[in-house]
């Protein structure tokens, strides 16, 4: 009797039910190109590849969109991002960003987990920001550099809008338009051509989930928070719990540099409290668009094996799918004029936290909150303002509709 009960328990515990993925092995970057392709010709009604540019060597830097209407924003859902290999010598998040491209394609109404996401969220999935680096990157390398940087040894990371370059003037955010290399650039166009609400970068030599911000006016490595750090705490936190041993913040032993062999309470930390650095992407998501990155560190090796894929990818896809599924949190809706069209680049402010959050041209924002009772503001020039209470619950985002008026000045005076 028992060991049918215990067998039984071993089959649905081994399985979710879903169809699992197969192709555990590193891609280069033709083999990349013609993996992607592939699953979106197996996937035309969810899948769309497109790519943002090449790289300064010629490498298209491809992205799929995964959703029930490719090529559309549907209004009022949320869209959210996958940034993998921006270092080209960490290779994990590339492989397992793969492999989860192959499991949406492979389990849409099959896996109702699955079915849900691709119903109710915009995704987009991009490998490698960094395939030149990539080809020059070692298989089996524990914590060096070769490959890291792009072909004109720059580092992508490093390359963004730093704290001293973004200033805000009314409430608007500027940054100088330094050159910067052709990656970033491309990254940066993206990130505004597209209502990212939510978004992790991926990362290896380490295992931690990093949150903003990364970069310190002082240049010193101390806690350096944004408005939004229960938040971003709570992202972090969701990505670390559900990998079987992140959570545990262990440190890298293997790794003899102090900022690789730290140990971290829950599998989290704040960028700069680690280490401080300037320029880096999370930044400037959350300084500059709507959008809240976490950089997620996979592993303490680099470059693992081939043959560590298929326990990296087992490892990363319950957090993978679980920080998507919080996108679903705090309150989203319309800031709609009184003939019920959208206001373009209206702004949402909750009380207390210095953050701007701005509609989209359709009209709909996103606002990710913990649950909690807030007061959200909506203003636009020539409208008078609103201001709404809501109560964010625990459950699925809060829908909350904001209508404004035009302001009328007195005349004949
Ligand atoms: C961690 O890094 C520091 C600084 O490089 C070093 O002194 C220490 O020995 C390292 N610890 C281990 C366990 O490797
Ligand atoms: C509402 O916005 C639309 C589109 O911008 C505009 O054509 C219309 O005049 C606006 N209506 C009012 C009452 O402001
Ligand atoms: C908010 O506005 C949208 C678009 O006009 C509408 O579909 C939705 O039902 C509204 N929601 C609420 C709670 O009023």
């Amino acid at each position: 009797m028992n060991w049918i009960v215990l067998f039984l328990v071993a089959i649905l515990s081994a399985s979710d039910g879903a169809i699992q993925p197969t192709h555990f092995q590193h891609h280069n970057y033709n083999q990349l190109t013609s993996f992607m392709k592939q699953q979106a010709a197996r996937c035309p009604s969810i899948m769309r590849l497109y790519d943002i540019g090449k790289s300064l060597q010629g490498r298209t830097l491809w992205v799929m969109e995964i959703s029930d209407h490719p090529g559309n924003h549907e209004a009022g859902e949320p869209e959210m991002k996958y940034v993998g290999n921006m270092h080209g010598n960490e290779v994990t998040g590339r492989e397992i960003l793969l492999l989860l491209i192959e499991y949406f394609c492979s389990n849409y109404n099959i896996d109702s987990r699955v079915t849900r996401l691709i119903n109710s969220v915009r995704m987009h999935i991009m490998p490698t920001m960094n395939p030149d680096g990539w080809e020059k990157a070692v298989e089996g390398d524990w914590s060096g550099t070769t490959g890291r940087y792009n072909s004109r040894g720059v580092d992508l990371n490093r390359d963004f809008p730093t704290l001293h370059d973004i200033v805000i003037r009314q409430g608007r955010y500027y940054f100088d338009y330094k050159a910067r290399q052709q990656e970033t650039t491309l990254v940066m166009n993206w990130m505004n051509a597209y209502p990212f609400v939510l978004s992790a970068n991926f990362h290896g030599g380490a295992l931690v989930a990093s949150y903003p911000l990364d970069d310190t006016l002082s240049g010193q490595s101390v806690y350096s928070t944004t408005p939004d750090d229960d938040v971003f705490r709570s992202l972090a936190k969701t990505y670390s719990y559900a990998h079987p041993t992140m959570w545990k913040g262990q440190s890298c032993s293997r790794n003899s540099r102090s900022h690789q062999n730290k140990s971290f309470s829950n599998g989290i930390t704040n960028g700069a409290a680690w280490y401080a650095i300037s320029g880096g992407m999370q930044d400037v998501n959350y300084l500059t668009t709507n959008c809240f990155e976490i950089t997620i560190e996979t592993g303490c090796q680099k470059y693992p094996y081939g043959t560590s894929l298929q326990k990296e990818w087992l490892n990363h896809k319950n957090a993978l799918l679980k920080y998507i599924e919080q996108i679903h949190r705090g309150i989203k809706g319309f800031i709609l004029n009184s003939s019920n069209q959208g206001i373009y680049g209206a702004s949402l402010v909750i009380q207390g936290r210095n953050k701007i959050i701005y509609a989209t041209e359709y009209g709909d924002y996103w606002r990710l909150l913990l649950p909690g009772t807030y007061k959200a503001t909506v203003s636009y020039p020539g409208y008078i303002s609103v201001t709404k209470t809501v109560t964010v619950t625990s459950g699925a985002t809060k829908q909350v509709n904001f209508t404004l008026s035009r302001q009328v000045y007195p005349t004949g005076q």
